[in-house]
């Protein structure tokens, strides 16, 4: 069947097999590897993009329920060469280490300073629940609810002017 979505602003068609799911579409077909593949059971969030601007877990959606749809992976973060200020909090706050689990978290954090009323107020219990359908392995999710704090404050000040 063809199936079509925009993938990060650009328009793919490809005909593929009406069980294709959306992780191989957007790894195979798109060629876009930023977004990871693991237990293949949503378990455990290594595979999260945005469709239309919410998490979702790409190894439980076929690609045919992404038609039509607005899809944002890891490597649409980043604008003209500038890192999007959650990828920017991950370096600052040293939030990843092997590294696996870092797109998911990106894009989860992305969506959630986006879609959260008053993001510098978030509390920790918020940010640690945004990001609870994902596992890391390596961090603890101290520094990563750290980066996603700084990805809110940072942006925050740039809206006045502050940085
Ligand atoms: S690969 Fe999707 S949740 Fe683990
Ligand atoms: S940085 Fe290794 S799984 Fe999160």
């Amino acid at each position: 069947m063809l199936v079509s979505m925009s993938i990060n602003g650009q328009t793919h068609s490809h005909d593929v097999e009406p069980r294709m799911l959306l992780v191989h579409y957007i790894r195979e077909m798109a060629e876009l590897h930023g977004t990871h593949w693991g237990c293949d059971t949503s378990n455990c969030g290594i595979c999260v993009v945005l469709m239309d601007g919410d998490p979702i877990k790409s190894c439980t959606t076929l690609a045919a329920m992404a038609e039509g749809h607005e899809i944002t992976t890891v490597e649409g973060l980043e604008k003209n060469g500038v890192l999007d200020p959650i990828q920017q909090g991950f370096h600052e706050m040293h939030a990843l280490q092997c590294g696996f689990c870092t797109p998911g978290m990106m894009v989860t954090g992305r969506a959630l300073i986006d879609q959260h009323p008053n993001p510098t107020q978030m509390t920790d219990y918020e940010i640690r629940e945004a990001i609870s359908g994902g596992l890391c392995r390596c961090t603890g999710y101290v520094n990563i609810v750290k980066a996603i704090r700084w990805a809110a404050a940072y942006e925050a000040a740039a809206a006045t002017g502050g940085n």
